[in-house]
């Protein structure tokens, strides 16, 4: 009995399992049984009526939980998976417990391309609901130690499969009523997800209609995050006072001229800010730093979704 057969008689009896994904950890539940979401959404502390995403080991199996997606939703799954986006599409009765979309009548359903994931996944063969592997609001986790640090014992198993690749969440883009909208930036650019559709596509990550939570401040770390665009660093870390322990967070060719603060570690590329973001963020807590003072990435391709994380990190 390896790993991945403990993991699957773990979430076939109810549990919870935090697995990797390409993305971040996701902490799974079996989508079909209603107590283990309950179980889900107890230890996550997420309240009740905030969907979580439903994963699955295969693109062929969309229409196991979605009723009737559009084309463009099936050229988005033939384009992306396994990968970073997550497609928000009408709902199949039945084939998922109510618990998992909140009552919606839509589902977010995602195939994460990661190794471990994907043969969990497979093995199961039933969809696993995960959101990412961390407390409500807080940081999400990009290492198994991240997991075991934030759910402790509330999780039963954590299968470890190294960093997270990509560092950052999914893209989620809703396909309801032919209409295309980008509801979270994320692993897989804007423009990637206009290109496969062929039209242009509208951004709603805030209000309303945007995925439930997303309004919240998010990913923050217990240090306050401020962000600065390069040439505003010195002023805004002369006005934050000496009292304060402050951290800079920046690409490694923006140059820095203050001093008595901490330099994280400082990522090399934009793919590189958004592998490593949410350890830096870590970081800067492990520090017992005040403040981070996050200079975010040019707005190109991933860019965007850290600048949006820094953002609400921020709020
Ligand atoms: O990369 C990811 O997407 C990671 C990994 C683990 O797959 N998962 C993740 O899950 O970020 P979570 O629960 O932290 O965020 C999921 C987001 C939430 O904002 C939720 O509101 C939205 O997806 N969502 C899920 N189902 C939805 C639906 N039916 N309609 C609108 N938004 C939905
Ligand atoms: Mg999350």
């Amino acid at each position: 009995m390896d790993d991945i057969d403990r993991a699957v008689a773990v979430l076939a009896r109810g549990g919870l399992v935090a697995f990797p994904t390409e993305t971040v950890y996701g902490l799974g539940a079996d989508a079909t049984n209603a107590d283990a979401i309950a179980r889900l959404y107890a230890v996550k502390g997420r309240p009740l009526g905030h969907p979580v995403i439903v994963h699955l080991g295969d693109a062929g199996q969309l229409d196991d939980v979605a009723l009737e997606p559009s084309h463009a939703a099936r050229a988005l799954a033939a384009a992306c998976w396994p990968g970073p986006l997550t497609l928000v599409v009408p709902r199949r009765a039945g084939a998922i417990v109510d618990g998992v979309t909140g009552g919606r009548a839509t589902v977010g359903v995602r195939v994460p391309a990661h190794p471990l994931a994907l043969d969990l996944l497979r093995r199961f063969a039933r969809g696993v609901a995960a959101p990412s592997a961390n407390r409500f609001g807080r940081v999400s986790p990009t290492a198994a130690e991240h997991v075991r640090n934030d759910l402790g014992d509330d999780v039963d198993l954590v299968l470890d499969g190294g960093p997270c690749e990509v560092g950052v969440e999914s893209t989620i883009v809703a396909c309801l009523d032919d209409r295309i909208t980008v509801l979270r930036v994320g692993g897989v650019p804007v423009a990637r997800i206009a290109e496969i559709v062929g039209r242009d596509v509208s951004i709603a990550d805030r209000g309303e209609i945007a995925a439930p939570g997303t309004l919240e401040a998010h990913y923050s770390p217990r240090a306050r995050v401020v962000v600065a665009e390069p040439d505003a660093v010195d002023d805004r870390v002369d006005a934050l006072g000496p009292d304060l322990a402050i951290g800079v967070l920046a690409l490694a060719d923006v140059a820095l001229h203050v001093t008595g603060v901490t330099r994280l570690d400082p990522p090399r590329d934009i793919d590189d800010y958004a592998r490593v973001l949410y350890a830096r963020l870590r970081d800067a807590d492990r520090l017992a730093l005040d403040v981070v003072v996050a200079v975010p990435p040019p707005d190109v391709g991933i860019g965007a979704a850290v600048r949006d994380r820094l953002t609400r990190a921020a709020r």
